[in-house]
């Protein structure tokens, strides 16, 4: 089984590694076989994960009413985490965090999602159209109304986190953050561990850049998002296997596998991190639970921290017109 973390000031207990559910249904090529994305969340929640991240624009909507299929049996064992904050649900779309359509959004997903409560709901990107005050606000109200249970936000700057929080305590932040992207450590995280908010970081296996399985000549599906990542670029990959190295160097040590450590190097940072990997494979999903009992000793957090700062992470991200929507 595996251990248990707080999210933050909150209480809202979830297992220590969570399931990212996005790539069952979007982002990394075809939507994988429905059946086969049913079996993986069960098999998952048999494992003893009990925190299942998803959001409206992951489809848009299928991905919703995957988890909702999957998880009907054990809803109430289960904490589901999802997101508003896309004009129509579409990511491909401009930002819309307009009170009228978090209301919307979040009817809409409760029926989606076959419950009649969200645990955790996330603002996707913070709009600037929006103040974050009456995003806060219309999310309290919700919360009242006992739709929704816990306010969280994505990829949001200090200063939004601090006017959110002034209004309706946030919870937990969901950024990115992994060995191959650590822009979280310059002041985000002190201002989470200040505030009492958990952090979940997103896409904490670098996309799958980290685990070792992606080098300079995989070729992504067409639909692949990480076609238009700069990072992923074939020279930028190339330029970037120094740290998959390292990644690989430990694994051997410590007799886990890349992926693992990983993981485990996040779960090693704070003890209110819970990182939300995601797999649409059974024996990744068993390898990745198994980060759970990979300890890093502080001499070899040093090590690792050492050797990082001989390497230099080449590339963007995200696009241009994505990195425009995050850190505000
Ligand atoms: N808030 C946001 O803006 C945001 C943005 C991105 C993601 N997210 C959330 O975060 C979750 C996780 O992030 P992510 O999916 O982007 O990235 P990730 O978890 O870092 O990596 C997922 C990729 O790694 C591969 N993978 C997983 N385990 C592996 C293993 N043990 N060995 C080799 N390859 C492995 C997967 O491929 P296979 O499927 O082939 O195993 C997939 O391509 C998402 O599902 C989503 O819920 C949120």
């Amino acid at each position: 089984m595996i251990s248990k973390r707080i999210l933050g000031n909150s209480g809202l207990e979830v297992s220590a590694l969570g399931l990212g559910c996005m790539g069952l249904s979007f982002g990394y090529g075809p939507a994988t076989d429905k059946h086969e994305a049913i079996k993986l969340i069960r098999a998952a929640f048999d494992a003893g994960i009990t925190f299942f991240d998803t959001a409206e624009c992951y489809g848009p909507f299928t991905n919703e009413e995957l988890l909702g299929e999957a998880l009907a049996p054990f809803r109430e064992k289960v904490v589901i985490a999802t997101k508003f904050g896309f004009e129509d649900g579409d990511s491909k779309k401009g930002l819309d965090s307009s009170p009228a359509r978090i209301r919307a959004v979040v009817e809409a997903s409760l029926k989606r999602l076959k419950t009649d409560y969200i645990d955790l709901f996330y603002q996707h990107r913070v709009d600037p159209n929006v103040p974050m005050e009456e995003v806060a606000g219309t999310v309290k109200d919700l919360i009242g109304e006992g739709k929704v249970k816990h306010f969280g936000l994505s990829e949001a700057g200090v200063e939004s986190i601090r006017k959110a929080h002034s209004v309706q305590p946030v919870t937990a932040l969901q950024s990115e953050y992994s060995l191959f992207f650590r822009e979280p450590e310059k002041e985000i995280i002190l201002t989470l561990e200040e505030l009492g908010i958990g952090f979940v970081p997103f896409s904490p296996l670098g996309k799958g850049f980290l685990t070792g399985a992606i080098d300079g000549t995989t070729r992504f599906d067409p639909t692949d998002f990480r076609n238009t990542v700069p990072r992923f670029s074939e020279e930028n990959r190339k330029a970037n296997q120094a740290l998959v190295d390292l990644v690989k160097t430990i694994a051997i040590d410590k007799e886990a596998t890349p992926a693992q450590i990983a993981l485990a190097w996040l779960l090693a940072q704070k003890p209110w991190i819970v990182p939300i990997p995601g797999t649409t494979k059974l024996h990744r999903l068993q390898e990745n639970i198994g980060a759970i009992h990979v300890n890093l000793s502080e001499a070899e957090l040093n090590d690792i921290a050492k050797a990082l700062e001989h390497i230099e992470i080449v590339g963007a991200r995200y696009s241009a017109q994505l990195q425009d929507r995050v850190g505000k």
